[in-house]
């Protein structure tokens, strides 16, 4: 028999409590935190969509692993168990270990950087992008166009434009600091990249002779997708699938926080000699010595064990139909979407769920507030808080999405959990005429999301 229910390949073997509120204690909470999801206590919180990055559990043979940690300040037993599975998985030669992925970021955009210099991807993470600007260089982003329409349905939205990246790399010949493809593409709602798009890329990286790095840190999950909707892929494995990735490109950062399965780490691979001596360097100076960078022995033997157990089909199943599951059940209750579902989030198109309310008056941000009053779920505005930037008058120029994203942790909330959040969404929807927008009232210069007071309208 084919089960229609997906069951969550694992038993729970350790709870952590959650902490039910009703809706009178929640307007309180919300009102503290001033309608701002970042300023809310966890405590407080039911079920945290915030981000899939570090909130995942970890298996009781990652838990041993935690045991088994060598701390040695150099050649630790963990260090070489982790280099191997970072090696065996990519292919690269040199490893570099960092205590999160834009420490990773930080040290070859960094070298590669500086004034002058320019950055290609399908979308630059916002990590990526300001460790890029930070050096002084550019940072462009060329999704394919159909990435950029949020119903419409593509199996590979997360895509590079190949032939806009031809053209860049002749306009800004001896100027291109690294062509970089994330997968599956973050900020670009969670879509994946193909193995022919990742190809083409990086053909046109060597015949341009510019280095070509794969911001890897959903690479399971894009591996999923490959695998499920590429022709002639069906018979591949995951991880073979994954490897055939890493084998285009000259290097990958990772943030292990995702698909590593770990609550923190990262690392930066690379198949030059000469370019992991440089990045090296600025490992010792601001990470930690080769044989730990930014990490305890416990959190590498973590990582080398996560590297195994997400590759998992069983588990690579459950969770990415675990996300679509959300994501079907909010479309069969008519919630605007981004669309087909991605691999760590649902992304709600928050501008057609209240067209009533004007970017300037933040749809994204009154839906994450409803979902908070409503049940206590706590999800991100990704429109214009997190990207609107003011014009000389001083009026808003919004965002060019309004979205919401739901991240789904890795192996933590079951599937009435989920059934939870679906349920709040019909409620969302029952009231959604006479939701209002809100106003920011104090706000810093830089990455305004994480700190601005909201009051409502
Ligand atoms: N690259 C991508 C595609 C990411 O999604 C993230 C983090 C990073 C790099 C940076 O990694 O946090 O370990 O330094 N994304 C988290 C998120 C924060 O919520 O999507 P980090």
């Amino acid at each position: 028999m084919k089960h229609r229910t997906i069951i969550e390949p694992f038993r729970i073997k350790s709870v952590e409590p959650i902490g039910l509120s009703t809706e009178a204690e929640r307007i309180g909470q919300l009102k503290e935190a001033h309608y701002n999801p970042f300023l809310l206590q966890s405590k407080d919180v039911i079920i945290d969509l915030m981000t899939d990055s570090g909130t995942g559990a970890m298996s009781a043979h990652q838990w041993a692993g935690i045991m088994e940690g060598d701390e040695a300040y150099a050649g630790s037993r963990s260090w070489i168990r982790m280099e191997q599975a970072v090696q065996d998985l990519t292919g690269m030669q040199h490893v570099l270990p960092t205590h999160q992925g834009r420490a990773a970021e930080r040290i070859i955009y960094g070298h590669l950087g500086g004034p002058g210099k320019v950055f290609i991807s399908n979308t630059h993470f916002d990590t990526t992008r300001a460790n890029i600007e930070f050096t002084g260089a550019t940072a462009i982003d060329i999704p394919i166009a159909e990435g950029q329409d949020p119903a419409l349905q593509h199996p590979f939205k997360g895509n590079m434009d190949v032939g806009v990246l031809d053209q860049l790399l002749k306009q800004h010949k001896g100027h291109v600091g690294a062509v970089i493809l994330t997968v599956t593409n973050n900020s670009g709602g969670g879509q994946p990249v193909s193995l022919a798009n990742a190809e083409g890329v990086s053909s046109i990286c060597r015949r341009h002779g510019v280095p070509f790095m794969l911001d890897c840190c959903r690479i399971a999950e894009n591996s999923w997708f490959v695998q499920h909707r590429e022709a002639g892929m069906e018979h591949t494995a995951y991880r073979e699938i994954a490897r055939r990735m890493f084998a285009l490109a000259d290097g990958a950062v990772m943030s292990a926080k995702k698909d590593g399965m770990v609550n923190m780490g990262g690392f930066l691979a690379l198949r030059d000699q000469a370019l992991a001596e440089a990045c090296t360097n600025l490992l010792i100076i601001t990470e930690g010595f080769t044989t730990y960078g930014g990490l305890s022995g416990r959190d590498m033997e973590a990582i080398a064990t996560g590297l195994e157990e997400v590759f998992d089909p069983h588990y690579l199943e459950y969770r990415i139909r675990s996300t679509t599951f959300l994501g079907e059940k909010l479309h069969e209750l008519g919630v605007p979407l981004m669309r087909p579902i991605g691999g760590h989030a649902v992304y709600i198109d928050a501008k057609a769920l209240y067209p009533h309310i004007p970017p300037h008056e933040y749809p994204g941000q009154a839906l994450v507030c409803e979902l908070y009053r409503l049940g206590g779920i706590r999800s991100v505005e990704i429109g214009s808080v997190m990207f609107g930037t003011y014009a000389e008058d001083g009026s808003l120029r919004p965002a060019r999405m309004e979205l919401v994203r739901l991240a789904i942790p890795r192996r933590v909330y079951t599937q009435s959990h989920i059934e939870y959040v679906a349920e709040t969404f019909e409620e969302v929807m029952r009231t959604r005429q006479e939701v209002r927008g809100f106003r920011i009232v104090k706000e810093p210069r830089f990455l305004r999301h994480f700190t601005a007071h909201f009051e409502g309208l």
